[in-house]
């Protein structure tokens, strides 16, 4: 099979797209001819050895896919060979096959295509837990999404605005704040594209103020941190919940605690992945409730790009320089 494969920490180029050994399913493992790979902001990092999960070589990225089981292991329950299902592999799915365990996957809906489940499962599952239970959405608020464009920051405003919620976007580019008001925005702050000194930071503060209707923001999401963070927080409403989900702009921040007491608010972590492991029967029902979701249309996830699987080392390039919008899906002809 084909493959796209990292054999060391470093520059994208260094990636090649090669055939390798075809994989065997070990216990409990089966084989997913994959049909479609979405792209994450960790391919980026993985492959340059950026990111808190370092595979052994060679490896290949991409963290979630779909695809139709080709061969089955022993042990393995509730699945057969020509099952379509998605998965979670963290790396892996940048290929043609993968050997993934059975407890990974979730059977795909009938009439859902590979690439719609494929792109809803990571980015979708993120934001639903941090916008539910960490950030206790409730009709009325008022949320600001910073890097609201991006897989995460779309799929938080889709789901937002699916419960009524007044959303703020904040976007670098006059394209992106096109894509979020078309995808549902109320309003849209554009931050640039440049880093931002501390007169740039307190004027961003006071255009996220102006947005609000309500003298302040209820939740913040926020995937991106570095030098937009603070000026986010000092947006903040009274007892709001400041969601922390990446740092996909470089730095992580640190933040004055005297603002936290100031506004009475809770800065939250927020990690889906070890959400998952924690509190599997929680997450569950969140993907039950993302499906009802999608199947009812309450939620249209956005794909940008569809590209053959063996251009994934482009679009990881595309991720890190900031130019994917939603979701860029690889597809196995
Ligand atoms: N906590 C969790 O459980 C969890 C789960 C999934 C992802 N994440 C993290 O969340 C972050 C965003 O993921 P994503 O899937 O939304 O990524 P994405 O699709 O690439 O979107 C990220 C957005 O960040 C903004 N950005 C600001 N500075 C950037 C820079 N220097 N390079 C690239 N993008 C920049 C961009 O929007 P603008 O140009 O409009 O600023 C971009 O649209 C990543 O750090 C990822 O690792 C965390």
């Amino acid at each position: 099979m084909k493959a796209l494969v990292c054999r060391d920490f470093g520059p994208i180029d260094n990636l090649t797209w090669e055939d390798i050994i075809d994989p065997s399913p070990k216990k409990g493992e089966v084989i997913v001819n994959i049909k479609a790979a979405a792209l994450n902001f960790p391919d980026n990092l993985i492959v340059r050895g950026l990111y808190q999960f370092k595979p052994n070589f060679p490896f290949s990225p991409g963290s979630e896919g779909a695809g139709v089981i080709s061969d089955i292991g022993e042990n393995v329950e509730n699945f057969k060979i020509g099952d379509k299902v998605s998965f979670i592999c963290g790396w892996g799915s940048f290929a043609e096959k993968i050997a993934i365990n059975h407890k990974q996957l979730i059977k795909i809906p009938e009439g859902m295509t590979f690439e719609l489940a494929s792109a809803t499962q990571l980015t979708y599952g993120t934001s639903y837990h941090a916008l539910i239970q960490r950030g206790r959405l409730i009709e009325s608020d008022e949320i600001l999404i910073l890097g609201c464009s991006g897989g995460t920051g779309l799929a938080a405003l889709d789901i937002a605005k699916a419960h009524h919620a007044r959303v703020i976007a904040g976007v670098s580019s006059e394209e992106k704040a096109t894509l979020c008001k078309r995808y549902g925005a109320d309003d849209v702050v554009i931050y640039g594209s440049n880093k931002l000194d501390k007169n740039g930071q307190k004027e961003l503060s006071s255009k996220f103020k102006e947005k609000s209707k309500k003298g302040g923001f209820d939740i913040i999401y926020d995937p991106i941190g570095d030098c937009y963070t603070e000026p986010a927080l000092r947006s903040i409403n009274w007892k709001g919940r400041y969601l922390v989900v990446g740092f996909a702009a470089g730095e992580i921040p640190k933040i004055p605690l005297n603002l936290t007491l100031l506004k009475g608010c809770e800065i939250v972590g927020v990690f889906w992945g070890a959400f998952t492991g924690y509190e599997p029967k929680n997450n569950i029902d969140n993907i039950i409730e993302i499906g009802k979701l999608l199947k009812a249309k309450k939620i249209n996830p956005f794909i940008s790009k569809e590209l053959p699987m063996k251009s994934a080392a482009d679009a990881i390039r595309m991720i890190g320089e900031r130019k994917v919008l939603g979701k860029v899906v690889l597809v196995n002809e």
